[in-house]
Formats: C-alpha cells, structure tokens, sequence
C-alpha cells in the first residue's frame, strides 16, 4: 500500500479543532482509495513562538521538506501582534512558503449552489454561479523584496518596501496559470498595475512571451484597480487570474467573499514539484477558537487538493467535494453560512456528516 508522509501544523487559534475533522477525512478517503499516511504533527506560528521562540522552528521546516504534503491550519492571534516582524506568526508562514519553494498559490473562489444566497453580490450578478481560479505568485514581489527604515534630514524615519520581480520568476507562474486554464475555460486574465509600475511592464512581457507556447488560451491584461472593480461589476468574465503575491493577496480575499463563504475556501501552494502546501485561506479566528464553532470545511477541501495535487488522486479529491457538496444540499451548515434563524452544527459533527457521505458514497 502507497504510503504518504503529512506534516500536519495545527497552528493557532481555531486551527487544530479543523484540522483534526480535516485529517479524519483524510484518513478515511486514504482508506477507501488504497493509501495510508505516515502523519507528523509540528509547530508554527504563535504556539512555535511559545514554546521555542520563533515562529518557524528549524525542525518544522526539516519535516516539511522531508514530506509528500503539508497540512496547515491557521496562524496568528493578538498575543504576538506586538512582536517585531521576523518574529510574528506571520513571518513563520512566509517563511515556509519560500523555504519549501512553493512559488504559485491556487485560491479556487466557487459558489456553491447550495449557498448562492450567501454571496453578498446581487443575484443578477451571480447569475449561474462563480468560479474562479486565482493563481498567485508567491515567493517573490513585495513580500520578499529589500525593505527597510532610514532617517531622513528634516522629515523623520523613511520606510521602504521593494516590489522585485525577474523574469524567470514571471515565467514559472506564467506557465503554471496557463497549464491551469488550459484544464478549465481556457481563459486567463494577467492583472498588474503596468501604467506605473516597472516591475509590471516586464511582468506584462514576459506573460506575453509564455502566451506564445498556449495558443488555445485567451489571455488578456488587467490592471489591479480595475480587476478588483471587474470583480464585483461582471464576476463571470473571470476563469483563472494570475497575478503578483500582493495584487493575489489582495484580490483572492475580494474573490473569496463575493462566493458569500470566506469559511469554505481551500488553498494550495505549489513548487516545482509534488510537494504542496495546503491550508484554508481564512485566519485562525480567536474569538472562536476552542469552541466547537469553527467551519472546517474549507480545510477539508484543502485535503481534497492535496489528493488532486500532491498525489496525482484525482477521484479521492471528487469524493471530497462532492460529499461537501451533498452535505450542503441537505442543508447542513455551520454557524458562518447558515442564514438568519437558520439551525447550524458545530465544527465535530459537520466533520462526522462529511465522513459519512463519503462513507456512503455520494
Ligand atoms: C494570506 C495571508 C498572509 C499573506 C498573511 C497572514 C501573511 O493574508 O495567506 O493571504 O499575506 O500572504
Ligand atoms: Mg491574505
């Protein structure tokens, strides 16, 4: 039997409760799909910050590198806000991202039909539904670019942030986004901010060079401020979106709340190769945390791209998705999506109705 190895990271707040429901499913679809795991648990974040005083202790990192796949839930709270930078949980995340390689990050934004009334866009907006694929750069740009303090003569401290790109970092995204649209509608929109930007204009012409190889992909250019208004004006002129680690950040959560459903979007960060890492795209929310009130599906659904991506198990991820779908067109929901009045479950038993449409098979 094929064996994975998972490094799983509960991290803070919310997340070990949903990665404990994300990682029985996990479990029950390797068993139904004829492969086990060989699951380590390691810290990052807030509770590394805890107990060894950085955010991404080098033990973490080694496992993880050692790993098929990463499991992550969510990092952050108010306790390590006042840390500098490089000390915050936040510097733990970033800092596997770019120590795993992992260069492009698939925020999928979809409508569930079930939950079409949740988006906070008009129905004759949503019309049939949304479905979108943001793909991110996500280990170059801003984020890692020179930054720094000066003092200046006469007018106090100066702070700077570098936007940096090369061109062969521009490439690799370029052609993954474009292998994504090639499996999707085949219609890739690049977002940048070329009329002023640089580092957008050789963004732009590196896009255009990759273009060359993928003829059958309708590619077009965007700039952010108009992407973020297209967004919400004509959501459905969007297939996949492919664009730079801050423009990503930014539009990925406009993307994920237009679905009406911030709980229920999965992500995964992908290198060159099957290595992935994959985690929900909402944070570690602390006011809820230990409750019992959390959403897990969307870690759930990042188990599901980890079948589709790291294993090459495309009918493990189906199953998945198509048991949260069910649930969902039963009316099951938790306390983030149901509706005013609506009866809601906790994070436990909509973790336990999961498992077991995907243990009768639907
Ligand atoms: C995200 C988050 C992170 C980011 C933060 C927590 C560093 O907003 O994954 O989108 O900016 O990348
Ligand atoms: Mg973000």
């Amino acid at each position: 039997m094929k064996k994975f190895k998972v490094t799983v990271l509960p991290g803070d707040g919310i997340g070990p409760e949903i990665i404990s429901q994300a990682v029985e499913v996990m479990k029950l679809v390797g068993e139904k799909h004829g492969c086990g795991f060989e699951i380590t648990e390691e810290l990052l974040g807030g509770c590394a910050i805890d107990a060894t005083g950085v955010p991404l202790p080098e033990k973490t990192l080694n496992t993880c590198r050692q790993s098929d796949a990463v499991l992550l839930g969510a990092v952050g709270g108010e306790k390590w806000d006042k840390l500098p930078g490089h000390l915050r949980p936040e510097a733990g995340l970033l800092g596997i991202r770019s120590g795993l390689g992992l260069f492009a990050n698939l925020r999928p934004a979809v409508i569930y039909p079930a939950l079409k009334n949740a988006s906070p866009l008009r129905p004759d907006i949503v019309k049939d539904g949304i479905d979108i694929m943001v793909v991110r750069e996500l280990t170059g740009g801003i984020y890692f670019g020179e930054r720094g303090r000066k003092e200046t003569q006469d007018r106090g401290q100066a702070a700077y942030d570098t936007e940096l790109y090369t061109e062969a970092e521009v490439e690799r995204i370029a052609r993954l986004a474009f292998e994504a649209a090639l499996k999707r509608k085949k219609k890739l929109t690049s977002v940048d901010k070329a009329n002023v930007l640089e580092s957008s204009r050789l963004w732009r012409e590196v896009v255009v060079r990759v273009a060359k190889d993928y003829p059958d992909v309708e590619l077009n250019h965007m700039y952010v401020d108009n992407a973020a208004m297209q967004l919400v004006r004509r959501p459905e002129q969007f297939d996949v979106v492919v664009t730079t680690n801050m423009f990503g950040d930014i539009l990925s959560d406009e993307a994920s709340m237009i679905t009406g459903s911030i709980g229920m979007l999965p992500s995964a960060s992908l290198g060159s190769g099957t290595l992935g890492l994959y985690e929900p795209i909402h944070g570690s929310a602390p006011d809820i945390a230990g409750q019992d009130r959390a959403n897990p599906i969307a870690t759930i659904l990042s188990v599901a791209m980890m079948f589709r991506y790291s294993f090459g198990m495309e009918e493990a991820a189906l199953d998945i998705e198509k048991a949260v779908n069910s649930v969902l067109e039963k009316g099951h929901r938790t306390a983030d999506i149901a509706a005013p009045g609506e009866n809601y479950v906790g994070t436990r038993e909509m973790g336990r109705l999961i498992r077991e449409e995907i243990e009768r098979g639907n």
